[in-house]
């Protein structure tokens, strides 16, 4: 059985991981109007992958006996002045959401959680790959900055990324 304290933290990391896929659905919109189609789908893709984040605590909370809640889910901003200012504020979000769930490691360690704790190594890991990527992409969105050619060829290589469930990636 899921206790109070931890349950209140897991669903508390649900709405930050919705308020991600919501962050970047926000970023797709953005891009996609600067005529980018290609990083509105890496954005799209992204705001699955967040989604799937979200319904891995989802089914845990339930297998352990506890109660999702569903609450209020913050507004995004809306507008950036570049690609390369929606990949800063990427990095930065995929910094914070692996403070959370650094947070989480250490609350079911005090909690003596211990599977909790070995949950969570999943989440530890893919916050390795999320900070990873989004680094790299910022990187090369610099490099490229706003002209024209670089840029498209960019768009083109992120309109190939597919959204694969993370169930699928395991097996
Ligand atoms: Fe759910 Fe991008 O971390």
């Amino acid at each position: 059985m899921l206790g109070k304290k931890m349950e209140k933290a897991l669903n508390e990391q649900i709405n930050a991981e919705l308020y991600s896929a919501y962050l970047y659905l926000s970023m797709a919109t953005w891009v996609e109007d600067e005529g980018l189609d290609g990083f509105g789908n890496w954005f799209k893709v992204q705001a699955q992958e967040e989604v799937s984040h979200a319904m891995r605590l989802y089914d845990y909370v339930y297998e352990r006996g506890g109660r999702v809640r569903m609450t209020q889910i913050e507004a995004p901003k809306t507008d950036w002045k570049s690609p390369e200012a929606a990949f800063e504020d990427t990095l930065e979000h995929e910094q914070k959401v692996t403070a959370l769930i650094n947070d989480l490691v250490s609350l079911a360690r005090k909690e003596s959680d211990y599977a909790t704790e070995n949950m969570l190594q999943w989440f530890v890991a893919e916050q390795v790959e999320e900070e990873d990527t989004a680094g790299k992409l910022l990187q090369r969105v610099k490099l490229v900055g706003s002209k024209g050619h670089g840029l498209y060829m960019m768009d083109r290589e992120l309109a190939a990324r597919v959204f694969t469930p993370p169930a699928a990636e395991e097996e």
